[in-house]
């Protein structure tokens, strides 16, 4: 049931739009008569039409009496059935941790709520919503609303009460249970998962929240809870308002991972309240969320820890740069989405260039400013100026000159080389990085470490004068992206290195597990093939999995044939939106 009203008179006519996807069959639209008046309550027929749209999309045409004029209120309810759409996910009992009964989830972010439901889906529209799921005995139904009541019969019954976008409904349906770690928190999982997922978090989710609204401003959100997925889940987070959803490697059993965490927290200001108007403008949800994020994590864990973080995007932003060009469309950020079949699909806009570049231009901003103090109160400024709405860059950025009334007359939005238009259009490394030198005290030794490693004759006292029992999660990753960097190493070497620190090569902790295959796979360390296999059978992240198909793909005879049998292998699995890039990896064909 869609309640709308019209805007402005003329528009499209007779006709409402909405978007949809071939996979939802809708069997019936109406017009209701307005509440309280005559009518039939059944409302008024209306013809229907689901046409090509995109590639990724549908357009549901819906004729209507007549043009609605400007104000008008328009209730419409539209009978349908959603199938095998990319928005809605069907698990069987295998695909999940527990391994005993059916799943289902959706996952919205950045397209694929058009197949759960007709709407408007784009990030510039914002309302409320309230759902009735009914589920059958044995099953709990949560999703990203205020308010969750359970009924007789195992109905649930949601409301949002804040304006979100599309993208930000999402619902699933499984053996869940949950468990409180904070006064507004609880996380959620699979029984068998209940009791690690406490431990991860107990106690530690409230002064993130805490932090986040010293610095941004109120938390509007009333609860903020997490759910933990299953396996195949393809992201670290998804920022679904009042319930963020995370994939099970975040149950490291030490809480290294906890910047997931704080970055999703970190979109309740950025993204959720402050949201990018076209998805051709991502990195102002995930380019703020990422900065903010660093805000948060430096009062939390201090400047050197948040820096050397902070080095490990960047190493990552460096990476994507070399395997796509930098000069790649995809790498500026402002990427424009045509309509149409041929268009980009927004959600290829999904890599690190929105996510890295972007917080690299936001802390130019901050640069510019100076003082960080002054930056945060912008921010904060900012959060307030555009709350529930979705804007665009030249918001954002005019409201930065217009914060900073000197600045604009010292005419910083084009300070040759860094004019905000070359930001925002060039595709390329970014003009600017922050100083993360504060973080040397634990860069340092790793890269020394690494540089040892990289030698042809092992100093074998020098490496074992280092010891790195002590290192931390990320410490660790820093090391073994430039161990990546710096291979193939010299013959031996990684063999050694495998010997001598089994809590690297045998970590079950997920960032350490992709860069050890990715070394495994640079430096063609046959013995070790199976890490990679059994890694990808033992999860689907999105960002674990393309990075090392790439690299199977792009080595050796045996990585090849590796690729392959894991594929096929696992692809059942893997949500359709992985499945379909890792066709592409492996020249496969792509049905669109
Ligand atoms: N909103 C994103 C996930 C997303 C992006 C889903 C685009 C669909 C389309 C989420 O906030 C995110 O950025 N997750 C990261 C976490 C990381 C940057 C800490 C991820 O999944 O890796
Ligand atoms: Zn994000």
């Amino acid at each position: 049931r869609l309640e709308l009203r019209c805007e402005r008179d003329g528009g499209a006519g007779a006709e409402l739009r909405l978007d949809a996807h071939p996979t939802l069959s809708v069997s019936r639209a109406a017009l209701l008569p307005p509440p309280g008046g005559p009518g039939d309550p059944a409302g008024q027929a209306l013809p229907v039409e689901n046409r090509p749209f995109t590639s990724y999309g549908s357009a549901l045409h819906i004729s209507l009496p007549q043009p609605p004029r400007a104000g008008q209120m328009l209730t419409l309810l539209i009978d349908y059935e959603a199938g095998e759409g990319p928005g809605v996910c069907w698990l069987a009992p295998e695909q999940t941790a527990g391994k005993q009964k059916p799943y289902m989830y959706t996952q919205g972010q950045a397209v694929l709520n058009r197949s759960f439901f007709p709407c408007f889906d784009t990030p510039s529209v914002k309302f409320t919503y309230s759902a009735t799921v009914k589920v059958p005995e044995g099953f709990t139904a949560v999703m990203s609303a205020t308010s969750w009541e359970k009924q007789k019969d195992n109905t649930f019954v949601f409301k949002m009460s804040q304006p979100i976008p599309s993208y930000l409904i999402a619902l699933v349906v499984g053996d869940i249970v949950s468990a409180d770690v904070g006064p507004r928190s609880r996380v959620w999982a699979e029984p068998c998962l209940i009791e690690a997922a406490k431990k991860e978090y107990d106690g530690v989710i409230e002064e993130f929240l805490v932090v986040g609204e010293k610095l941004f401003g109120p938390y509007v959100w009333g609860r903020y809870d997490i759910l933990f997925m299953p396996p195949s889940f393809p992201f670290g987070g998804m920022e679904n308002p009042c319930l963020t959803f995370v994939t099970p490697c975040l149950l490291a059993g030490d809480r290294s991972l906890a910047d997931v965490i704080i970055h999703e927290i970190s979109h309740s200001w950025f993204g959720n309240l402050v949201t990018n108007a076209s998805w051709g403008e991502f990195w102002l949800n995930e380019g703020f969320t990422m900065y903010a994020q660093r805000r948060i994590s430096t009062e939390v864990y201090g400047l050197p820890y948040t820096c050397l973080e902070a080095a490990t995007g960047r190493a990552l932003l460096r990476q994507h740069m070399d395997a796509t060009g930098e000069d790649h469309p995809l790498n500026k950020l402002r990427v424009v989405i045509e309509p149409g079949l041929w268009g980009i699909n927004p959600d290829d806009t999904y890599n690190e260039t929105p996510y890295e570049k972007g917080y690299c231009f936001v802390s130019y901003l901050a640069h510019l400013v100076g003082d960080q103090s002054k930056f945060d109160a912008f921010l904060q400024a900012y959060v307030n100026r555009f709350k529930f709405q979705s804007i665009t860059a030249d918001d954002t950025l005019a409201f930065f000159l217009e914060y900073f009334p000197e600045l604009k007359k010292k005419g910083v939005d084009s300070i040759p080389g860094f004019e905000f238009d070359r930001w925002l259009n060039t595709p390329g490394w970014p003009p600017y990085l922050p100083d993360l030198s504060p973080g040397q005290q634990l860069m340092k030794p790793a890269e020394e470490l690494a540089e040892l490693w990289a030698a042809d004759g092992l100093n074998v006292e020098a490496i074992e004068a280092v010891d790195i029992t002590g290192w931390r999660t990320y410490q660790l990753v820093y090391f073994l992206d430039q161990v990546l960097q710096k291979s193939p190493l010299p013959e031996g070497n990684v063999e050694r290195l495998s010997k001598m620190y089994p809590k690297i090569s045998k970590a079950q902790n997920a960032e350490l597990r992709l860069r050890w295959c990715q070394i495994v796979l640079k430096n063609n360390l046959e013995a070790e093939y199976s890490k990679v296999k059994d890694f990808l059978h033992s999860q689907g992240k999105q960002k674990y999995t393309l990075p090392l198909y790439r690299a199977m793909w792009g080595g050796s005879e045996a990585t090849r044939a590796l690729a392959m049998e894991t594929f096929s292998a696992t692809a059942p699995q893997l949500h359709v939106n992985v499945q379909n890039y890792v066709k592409k990896i492996l020249g496969l064909q792509v049905a669109e």
